[in-house]
C-alpha cells in the first residue's frame, strides 16, 4: 500500500516506488512534518529535537514545557496564530479583523485513486477512472479550529511509480459566521538540516525559464507573479537541491503548482537553520471571504524528490506531465508538423496569401497551417478587433469553411489562433459591453498592447465568448486552436457579484471552464496554449493543453537556453517549438537551417516562415529535416530527456533523448562558442546500459556505452559558428 498508518501513534507515512514522506499527529494534536527522502522503513520521530529556545512560544497546553515551539518544529500546514514566526501557508481574519487560527489534527481518510479538485487541474492516475489506478491512493487529513469553525482537509495524492506526491487543501466554513482567507497556499516542505541551493527559473517576454541556482541563506526568498498569470516573469516551480548536487549526484526536491493565475513561492532559512519552502496562491491581491457552508480549494502542489540528482527529478516531473496531467487524444499522438503564419506574414494576409502558404508548406512536407491572429473582426494590426469573433470573410476573399476546405484540398489540416480573454476598446464587443472588461470605475486602465482583459470571473462572460469561439469551430475543418494571452492584469475590478478579493482566483476557475468546455466538447482538436509565447507554461495549463508556446523568440540560441529551463520540469512534447527565418526577428542572429531545426525538433516542431522566400537548397533541407523529425519522433516525444550541458555556462549545449528500453539515443549538440584553436568539448552521455555498445546510425562507429558517459563524445572541430551535431545511437 502506498500509505501505511500506525493508529497508536497517528503516524502517517506516503511510499513511493522509491521514496518516503512522513507526519505525526503530536501529543497537542499538531500535525509535524517527520521526513521526505530515500525511501525508508521506521518512525523518524528522532529528527525533530526539543530545546528551550528563547523567544519561542510554546503552546498553552504545553504547561510550562519550554522545550516544545510551533517556532522551530517542521510543520504540515503552517499557519499565522500557533507562534510560528516564519513564513506560513495559511492566514485568516474573522468578522472583527483579528487574525489568528488554531488547528488541530481531527480525523483522516484514505481513498483510491488521486483526488480530484472542483474546477481545478490535479494529477490524475488513471485519466478514465481517478478512482483507480497503479496503485495510487489519497490520503486527506481533517485539521480544525474550533472557534473559527473552521475545517482543513489536506489532501495528498500518492503516485508510486513516478515518486509523486500532490497536495491541495479544502478550508471550510463550518460555522455561523464568515472569515476571511487572507493567504491559502498549497504545500510547505520543512528540512531540520541541510546545506541546500535553491533551483528557479525567471525570466522576460522572450527569454523565460533562466535557471537560477543560489545557496540558501538566512532570511526568505521569493518567487511570484501578481500578474493573474503565471507569468514569463518567474515559473510557479522550486527546487531544492544538495549544495553539491549535479544532473545525477545528491538530494533533489521540487514542487510545483498546477495553477496557471498569481503564485508566490518562499524559501526560508530561519534562525535555527531549518528551510521552509513554500508554494501556492499569491496573498498580494487576495481577501477571499468564506460564509457559513462554503469551502475554498488551493490549487494543486506537485513534489518529487531524487536521491540521484536533478536528471532524475525532471524526468519524475517531465513523466507525470506527459502521462498522468495532460488528457485526451493528443496526449500520446505525434503531433502534426505546423507551418504557422505568424512570423511568415504577421496580419499582412489575405485568403489567397493563406492559400500560398499552404501549397509552400505542403511542399516541404508540413502537415497542417495555422492562422494565426488577424483573422476577425476588424483585425489588421493590434489596436482593434479581440473581442469580435466573427469571421472577417472580407479579408480572407471567402467564407473560412471555403477556405479550409481549400486546404485540406492541398493536404493540410488547418488550425486557428485565437486571444478569448481579451478584449479592444476599438471592438463590437467592448461597445456593446464595456462592463465585461476589468477597469475600475473612475480611474483609467492600464493598457497592455491596448487591450483590456475579460472579466472571466463572470459566468455570463464566459459562456459569450465560448459561444462565439464555438460557432468558428463548429463552421469549418479546424483540427487545431491556439491559445493566447497577451498582456498582463492590472485594475482588478469585476463589475459582477463577486467581492474584489476573490476575483483572481474565480478567473482561472473561468479560464479552466472556458477550457474544460473545449476538451469535452472538441476532444478531437489539439489545443496549444500561449500567452506571448511562455508566459503561462505551468502544470495548470497543460492540463487542457498538451503543449504550450515556449517563447515568442524562436532564436535557436537563446531557445537552447529557454528550452534547457522549462526542461527541468515539463517534456520535450509540451514545449512548441518552430524554425524561422534569419536573420531572427527577436535577436538578428543569424543560425543555420541544420541548427534552428536541431532546436525546434526538441519540441514540438514547425516552421514559422514564408516557404516563397526558401532557395531550392533550403526547401531540400527541409523536406529532409521533415522526414527526419518523422524518424525520431516517438523517441522525441516520449524518451527520457537528459541535459547534457548547461547552455547559460557551457560552450556548447547538448542534450539528449533516450529511449526508456535502452534500445536508443537521440543526441544533439548546439555549438555556442567559437574561438581559435579551439579546446575539445566532450559531451557525457546518460542512462545508457552499462557495459553494452551503441552504434552511430550514420558512420557506423561502435562505441562502449561505459565510455560514452564517463570521457564522453569529443564534439567535431568544424569551423563557423553555431554549428550543430546529431547523433542517433542504437545499441548492438
Ligand atoms: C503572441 C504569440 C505569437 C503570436 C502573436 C499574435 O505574441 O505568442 O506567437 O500569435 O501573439 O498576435
Amino acid at each position: 500500500m502506498s500509505i501505511q498508518i500506525r493508529e497508536e501513534t497517528l503516524l502517517f507515512t506516503l511510499n513511493t516506488k522509491r521514496t518516503s514522506y512522513q507526519m505525526h499527529v503530536d501529543r497537542y494534536g499538531y500535525l509535524l512534518h517527520q521526513y521526505y527522502g530515500r525511501k525508508t522503513e521506521g518512525d523518524m520521530h528522532f529528527l525533530l529535537t526539543f530545546r528551550d529556545r528563547g523567544f519561542s512560544g510554546n503552546p498553552y497546553e504545553a504547561e510550562g514545557d519550554r522545550t516544545y515551539s510551533m517556532d522551530y518544529l517542521p510543520q504540515e500546514f503552517p499557519y499565522l496564530g500557533n507562534g510560528d514566526y516564519r513564513r506560513v501557508l495559511l492566514k485568516v481574519a474573522d468578522e472583527s479583523g483579528t487574525i489568528d487560527c488554531d488547528l488541530r489534527y481531527d480525523s483522516y481518510r484514505v481513498e483510491d485513486g488521486l483526488f480530484s479538485i472542483p474546477g481545478l487541474p490535479a494529477v490524475y492516475a488513471d485519466e478514465t477512472n481517478r478512482k483507480t489506478g497503479e496503485g495510487a491512493q489519497t490520503l486527506i487529513i481533517t485539521l480544525k479550529d474550533d472557534l473559527l469553525k473552521l475545517e482543513a482537509d489536506l489532501y495528498y495524492g500518492v503516485l508510486p511509480k513516478l515518486d509523486i506526491i500532490t497536495r491541495a487543501a479544502c478550508i471550510r466554513n463550518c460555522g455561523e459566521t464568515s472569515f476571511t482567507l487572507e493567504k491559502a497556499q498549497s504545500a510547505c516542505l520543512d528540512f531540520v538540516t541541510g546545506d541546500y541551493d535553491a533551483v528557479t527559473f525567471y525570466g522576460r517576454h522572450c527569454m523565460e525559464r533562466n535557471m537560477q541556482r543560489c545557496n540558501v541563506g538566512h532570511g526568505t526568498m521569493t518567487i511570484g507573479s501578481t500578474r493573474g498569470t503565471s507569468s514569463h516573469q518567474y515559473n510557479p516551480s522550486i527546487l531544492l537541491v544538495d549544495h553539491m548536487a549535479t544532473e545525477d549526484y545528491g538530494n533533489c526536491y521540487g514542487m510545483s503548482l498546477a495553477y496557471s493565475g498569481g503564485f508566490k513561492g518562499e524559501i526560508e532559512k530561519d534562525q535555527y537553520n531549518n528551510i521552509r519552502v513554500l508554494l501556492g496562491l499569491h496573498d498580494e491581491l487576495l481577501a477571499y471571504p468564506l460564509g457559513a457552508g462554503q469551502e475554498f480549494w488551493t490549487p494543486e502542489a506537485v513534489m518529487s524528490y531524487s536521491s540521484k540528482g536533478m536528471a532524475r527529478l525532471s524526468q519524475n516531473f517531465q513523466r507525470c506531465v506527459r502521462m498522468h496531467i495532460c488528457r485526451g487524444k493528443w496526449r500520446d499522438l505525434p503531433r502534426p508538423v505546423v507551418l504557422n503564419s505568424w512570423e511568415a506574414c504577421y496580419f499582412d494576409f489575405d485568403g489567397d496569401k493563406l492559400v500560398d502558404l499552404a501549397r509552400g508548406a505542403k511542399d516541404l512536407g508540413a502537415e497542417m497551417l495555422v492562422m494565426d491572429d488577424g483573422w476577425f473582426g476588424e483585425r489588421n494590426d493590434d489596436y482593434r478587433g479581440l473581442g469580435d469573433w466573427s469571421v472577417n470573410e472580407k479579408k480572407l476573399g471567402r467564407p473560412l469553411k471555403d477556405l479550409v476546405r481549400e486546404i485540406n484540398d492541398i493536404g493540410l489540416k488547418f488550425g486557428i489562433w485565437v486571444e478569448p480573454e481579451m478584449v479592444n476598446e476599438d471592438s463590437d464587443l467592448y461597445r456593446a459591453h464595456p462592463d465585461w472588461a476589468m477597469t475600475i470605475p473612475g480611474r483609467h486602465p492600464v493598457l497592455g498592447r491596448n487591450q483590456l482583459i475579460l472579466d472571466f470571473s463572470r459566468k455570463e462572460v464566459v459562456d459569450a465568448i465560448y459561444d462565439a469561439v464555438s460557432t468558428v469551430l463548429d463552421s469549418a475543418n479546424i483540427e487545431y486552436l491556439k491559445w493566447d494571452f497577451n498582456r498582463s492584469i492590472f485594475n482588478v475590478y469585476s463589475h459582477g457579484s463577486l467581492s474584489q478579493g476573490q476575483v483572481l482566483y474565480n478567473y482561472v476557475l473561468g479560464l479552466y471552464d472556458f477550457l474544460e468546455r473545449l476538451n469535452r466538447n472538441y476532444p478531437d482538436l489539439l489545443i496549444e496554449g500561449c500567452s506571448g509565447g511562455g508566459g503561462r507554461f505551468d502544470m495548470g495549463m497543460l492540463y487542457y493543453t498538451p503543449q504550450i508556446w515556449c517563447s515568442d523568440n524562436t532564436d535557436a540560441i537563446d531557445r537552447t537556453r529557454i528550452q534547457y529551463g522549462t526542461s527541468f520540469l515539463y517534456p520535450v512534447s509540451s514545449m512548441g517549438a518552430h524554425v524561422s527565418a534569419v536573420p531572427n526577428e527577436q535577436t538578428g542572429r543569424v543560425v543555420s537551417l541544420k541548427t534552428r531545426a536541431a532546436v525546434a525538433m526538441s519540441g514540438t516542431f514547425g516552421y514559422e516562415l514564408d516557404p516563397s522566400r526558401l532557395s531550392d537548397a533550403e526547401k531540400e533541407e527541409i523536406r529532409q529535416q521533415v522526414r527526419d523529425f518523422h524518424q525520431y519522433a516517438d523517441l522525441i516525444q516520449h524518451g527520457l530527456y537528459y541535459r547534457l550541458s548547461n547552455p547559460a555556462q557551457d560552450e556548447i549545449a547538448a542534450w539528449e533523448m533516450f529511449a526508456e528500453d535502452a534500445s536508443q539515443a537521440l543526441v544533439f549538440v548546439v555549438c555556442l562558442a567559437s574561438h581559435g584553436n579551439m579546446t575539445v568539448n566532450y559531451v557525457r552521455l546518460r542512462g545508457l546500459k552499462k557495459d553494452r555498445f551503441y552504434k552511430d546510425e550514420e558512420s557506423g562507429t561502435v562505441y562502449p556505452a561505459n565510455a560514452l558517459m564517463q570521457i564522453g563524445l569529443p564534439v567535431p572541430a568544424e569551423m563557423g559558428e553555431y554549428n550543430s551535431y546529431r547523433w542517433h545511437f542504437t545499441i548492438v
